[in-house]
């Protein structure tokens, strides 16, 4: 720890909260890997950005959102599963303990962000799930990225799996506001709003199509 202030809680915890803290340290080595895998990701995203407001002088990427799963969530996933409840089975199982969303300006920039992402010879894509092309349910549109990475730590390097959710501004509105929503129903939405969900999905979905065809017209111009 940085300033030297933290105690040094070997020596100063009983002997019981000691076994505990065994445990604690390991969930803080595991929320220092997923927070360094969100750093790199972010910093890889943030590169590709700088280089093409440098190049053509606009960013493909409106801005990034990152956020690590919450240990009641992480268990919650486990047990849903019916997978064992530790920290190694997390590691194993889950790929969206990291997340990062990078939401983009035009629909062509979602599928261009993803391609030079994936071409970085340190990344392996681990499940790719395209639900622009094919809507979920209800109509949610994002590129989801499961990717490994590796992080490179003092004496070992780890893999660790990332979920890259990459979708545009207005699937990025639609999708806040369904969560909103769908959170505030509870847990079943009823099945009319669901389709008026879908309907307004696609309507956006019509705009994000408009939006990129004005941004070539103009490009062209
Ligand atoms: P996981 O291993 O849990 O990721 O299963 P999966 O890969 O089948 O799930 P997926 O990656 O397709 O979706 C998980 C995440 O996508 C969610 O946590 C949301 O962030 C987002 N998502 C998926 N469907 C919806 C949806 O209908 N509405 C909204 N608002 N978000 C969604
Ligand atoms: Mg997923």
């Amino acid at each position: 720890m940085m300033g030297g202030k933290e105690p040094n809680t070997n020596e100063i915890l009983p002997d019981q909260t000691l076994a505990l803290f065994g445990d604690y340290r390991k969930l803080l080595e595991m929320d220092h890997l997923y927070n360094a895998a969100i750093r790199e990701m972010q910093v890889k995203l943030e590169t590709l950005n700088d280089e093409f407001k440098v190049k053509y002088e606009r960013s493909p990427i409106h801005h990034i959102e990152s956020r690590l799963k919450s240990k009641a969530s992480i268990i919650k996933k486990l047990v849903a599963r019916k997978s064992e409840v530790s920290i190694e089975s997390a590691k194993q199982n889950l790929n969206d303990i990291a997340g990062i969303r990078v939401v983009c300006c035009y629909i062509d920039d979602v599928y261009s962000v993803a391609d030079m992402l994936l071409r970085q010879s340190d990344l392996k894509l681990i499940k790719r799930q395209d639900y622009i092309e094919t809507p979920n349910y209800n109509g949610y549109r994002s590129l989801h990225l499961d990717i490994q990475l590796p992080i490179f730590l003092s004496d070992k390097t780890e893999y660790v799996n990332i979920e890259v959710q990459l979708r545009t501004v207005a699937m990025d509105f639609w999708a806040s506001l369904e969560h909103d929503l769908r959170y505030k129903s509870g847990k079943d939405t009823p099945e009319e709003i669901n389709l008026e969900m879908h309907i307004c999905a696609d309507e956006i979905a019509e705009i994000d199509r408009r939006m990129q065809d004005m941004y070539k017209r103009i490009q062209q111009l």
